[in-house]
């Protein structure tokens, strides 16, 4: 209440200026979650070890809190009460992932365990029946671990394991999920999976992290063609999730370019053959790695070229863009000698450091920046450099350290950005969807459960993982009902 004079007076300043704060009917608004991270029941059934449980069973200390997903939301048990939440909210859309190893449990279709069949055919029925649309992710991170030991994403013939599960998918599946994401985040899989930030935790950035992406191209680009042979009785849309932050120079006129190979690092590399006119690595990318690849000694490339064939193959694998935004940072010029290391990848390799906003809010982790402008220069940038017509937000969120329900920080996060996205849509870009990461909290990786994303709050000291509405649930099923970020 005692905001009540600001928000007439915000309220008196829109609707004077104009702005308009509806959405479009056709604008869906949802959900995420993925299955490591809710499902628990690690080994429940013929269910085989993924490399998140291997990596976490082997090496606990590497989780801020020591903690694992073997049960987590415990969301393999209670996942009517996760489709009640996304009902309750209104949404439109939900977006989870299946987990490879719970259905195919040696990682290839010669085993479909009819138990994982079963779960996930009724968890995508439970949600139809309450007119939610299934967006459903093949791949969130959790390999089969028989696959890692075939070498993983590194092994070229990964592309056609990952397309032949994409086909068990679409038969057992097709006829209900109209939307599919082949694969989440790889920039997370490549350069996480490779700098010990992720699963498989290695160590070498070097050479696989971009034989992992190469190969995850390859393995998104069949698991699209496979699809050919559904489309026309299913007719579903497909893409990939692409994380990247959206990035400015900290100096306009010295830092630009090294701004621009920062983009090219993080999303060129694997927007470009998927989403540009003319396919392949992008351009400039390719020049630079090969370069100093030469002047390290190397024969080739480390950033292994694609055959005219495989350009061809990847070229225009997609029925819509999907973007994972959560933040914007600055770029300044530096040498890879000086060049600051992680929490972003890549800045060694391009001579780069990330730096922060001196004037925007920094929240919780010291690299969150709020700008939410920054989501729709992104936006724009996607539509100005792509072929693409339609862009789904796959995710965007907030993580907060708060136990408790009252996340208005939250609340204002998703209001500003949901402002950003509808004056996108207003200036003309695409955007079909606004996906919040997350539904409820859950194991949040390398960070365990410290950070809390959920727009519901899960007890994990109740055995029944009570979820309760944050006021950024309560926010955003008032929104879904007014169809306004404003939702007065
Ligand atoms: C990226 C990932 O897709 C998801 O698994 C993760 O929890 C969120 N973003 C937040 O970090």
């Amino acid at each position: 209440m005692k905001f009540h004079g600001v928000v007439v007076l915000s309220v008196f300043f829109r609707v004077s200026s104009g702005e308009n704060t509806t959405f479009p009917s056709w604008f869906m608004f949802g959900a995420a979650t993925a299955a490591y991270q809710i499902e628990g029941a690690w080994s429940t059934a013929d269910k085989s070890e993924s490399i998140w449980d291997r990596l976490l069973h082997t090496q606990p200390s590497l989780v801020m809190d020591h903690s694992n997903a073997d049960d987590a939301c415990f969301s393999y048990d209670f996942w009517t009460r996760d489709v009640e939440i996304a009902h309750e909210m209104g949404l439109q859309m939900y977006r989870f992932s299946i987990s490879w190893p719970r259905l195919l449990p040696t990682g290839f279709p010669n085993q479909i365990s009819s138990i994982g069949k079963s779960y996930y055919g009724n968890l995508i029925d439970g949600l139809l029946r309450k007119g939610i649309q299934p967006v459903v992710t093949m791949y969130h991170w959790d390999l089969p671990q028989s696959l890692q030991e075939l070498g993983g994403w590194t092994n070229p013939l990964i592309a056609t394991w990952f397309a032949d599960y994409a086909r068990v998918l679409y038969t057992l599946f097709g006829d209900r999920v109209k939307y599919w994401i082949t694969i989440n985040e790889p920039l997370t899989i490549c350069d996480g999976g490779y700098s010990k930030m992720a699963a498989p935790y290695l160590d070498d950035m070097k050479i696989s992290n971009y034989l992992c992406s190469r190969h995850v191209l390859l393995a998104h680009a069949k698991a699209f063609r496979a699809y050919e042979k559904f489309r026309k009785q299913y007719r579903g849309k497909i893409s990939m999730a692409n994380v990247f932050f959206w990035f400015e120079p900290l100096n306009p006129e010295k830092d630009k370019e090294a701004t621009k190979l920062a983009m090219q690092l993080w999303e060129g590399r694997f927007g470009h053959p998927i989403y540009s006119k003319t396919g392949g690595w992008p351009p400039e990318l390719e020049k630079y790695i090969a370069g100093i690849s030469k002047t390290e000694g190397y024969n080739q490339s480390r950033l292994p070229p694609f055959t005219p064939e495989e350009i061809q193959l990847i070229k225009g694998t997609y029925d819509f863009y999907g973007l994972n935004h959560y933040t914007t940072r600055l770029v300044r010029k530096a040498t890879r000698k000086t060049a600051g290391d992680w929490p972003f990848y890549g800045s060694k390799e391009l001579g780069v450091t990330f730096v922060n906003h001196p004037n925007r809010r920094t929240i919780v982790i010291d690299w969150f920046q709020i700008y939410p402008e920054g989501l729709r220069k992104q936006l724009h940038w996607i539509k100005d450099n792509y072929e693409v017509k339609d862009i789904m937000i796959t995710e965007n969120g907030l993580p907060m350290l708060r136990l408790d329900l009252a996340d208005y920080d939250r609340v204002d996060y998703i209001k500003k950005n949901l402002e950003q996205v509808l004056l996108a849509i207003n200036e003309g870009v695409h955007v079909m969807g606004y996906t919040v990461w997350s539904l409820i909290d859950s194991f949040e990786w390398i960070t365990g459960y410290k950070l809390k994303y959920g727009l519901y709050h899960v007890n994990f000291e109740s055995e029944y993982r009570l979820r309760t509405a944050r006021e950024s649930g309560k926010y955003y099923r008032r929104v879904i009902k007014s169809r306004s970020w404003d939702e007065s």
